[in-house]
């Protein structure tokens, strides 16, 4: 367990070889079917940064940044839009012809993701997936549908049809195949100084709901931070508190990410404790923040910054 851990950290902490990502894109899709009628969700992904929204009344694409266009041209990019304006109606009539009397419940919820990914050496995986109401459904390879065990005959049933399609897969395998890495490359070249950056994280100390008598919830706040490996520990002198609990990391929205590390304390024991965080903006000089320092009341202390 604690090799594992350590393996973990070695992954999360800035400057290891983890940083070498590999270059993909993806897009995420949503169709929600509700009270007769559809609603469409779309985004595209650079990595772990969203580049592209899709504006469902134009059916086109809205670009985040100035390189979200990559390197291709409007032609291009039209083709592209025109491509996934006829396949969301077209996900939409098959689902309605083949599989909208299984769902009889008063909501279906699809999400699709589908994208590729380069690795230095080993070429692209490209790995559209299929999920409904939640649950693994099916997924594409080789020009090929593949049902899910979970999907179920739903499932098989569903990708039986598809296959079918022999002229929709063989495009499906192109748009993944040749598309999608040119121009995955292409957005890379065209936002590595976005991708580069460094942005220092902030932090503060918060208490949070007491986990039970005579016990407090430190709470160690770090947000603002990109790129988004980041290690986060409660210390006492230099000693890790393997109780510390780590939170998913989340998008802020604005690109950047937050995440929160507790450790629930008995009370008495609070002082002395300290939260650090490594991040590769903060060039080796882990912020340190100590409980109860400068303390403004019982329910909020901040932290001092002690580099
Ligand atoms: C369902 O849709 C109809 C029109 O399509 C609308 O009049 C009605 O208010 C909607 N009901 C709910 C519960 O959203
Ligand atoms: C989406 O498209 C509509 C119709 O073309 C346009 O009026 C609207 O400004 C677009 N929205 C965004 C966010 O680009
Ligand atoms: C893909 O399909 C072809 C022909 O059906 C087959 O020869 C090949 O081995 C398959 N490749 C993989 C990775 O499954
Ligand atoms: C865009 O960039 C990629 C990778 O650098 C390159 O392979 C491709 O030829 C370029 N041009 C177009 C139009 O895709």
């Amino acid at each position: 367990m604690l090799f594992l851990l350590l393996l973990l950290l070695a992954a999360l902490i800035p400057g290891s070889d983890s940083e070498i990502e590999p270059v993909s894109y993806h897009v995420i899709r949503i169709s929600t079917f509700h009270n007769h009628s559809w609603v469409h969700l779309a985004s595209g992904w650079l990595g772990e940064l969203q580049i592209h929204s899709w504006n469902i009344s134009s059916g086109t694409f809205i670009f985040l940044y100035p390189w979200s266009r990559g390197n291709f041209s409007n032609r291009e990019l039209m083709d592209l839009e025109r491509f996934f304006r006829v396949h969301i109606i077209g996900v939409q009539e098959f689902f309605m012809d083949h599989l909208m009397s299984e769902y009889p419940g008063d909501q279906v919820d699809l999400q699709m993701a589908t994208g590729c990914e380069l690795h230095s050496g080993k070429g692209f995986i490209s790995f559209p997936h299929v999920a409904i109401q939640g649950s693994d459904f099916m997924s594409f390879q080789n020009k090929t549908w593949s049902p899910s065990p979970k999907g179920g005959r739903k499932a098989r049933k569903a990708c039986k049809a598809l296959n079918l399609r022999q002229g929709s897969t063989e495009r499906e395998h192109r748009l993944l195949s040749v598309t999608c890495p040119r121009f995955a490359l292409g957005l890379f070249d065209a936002g590595k100084a976005h991708l580069q950056q460094q942005v220092k994280p902030e932090a503060w100390l918060s208490s949070g709901p007491s986990p039970g008598p005579g016990h407090l919830l430190l709470v160690c706040h770090v947000s603002g931070f990109y790129p988004k490996p980041v290690w986060v520990m409660w210390i006492r002198g230099e000693k890790e508190q393997q109780g510390t609990q780590r939170g998913d990391i989340l998008p802020n929205g604005d690109g950047t990410w937050h995440l929160q590390a507790t450790l629930d304390v008995a009370a008495g024991e609070a002082a002395g404790l300290a939260c650090r965080v490594k991040h590769s903006s903060l060039g080796g000089q882990d912020l340190v923040l100590y409980w109860g320092e400068k303390g403004l009341g019982p329910n909020w202390r901040w932290g001092v910054v002690v580099r």
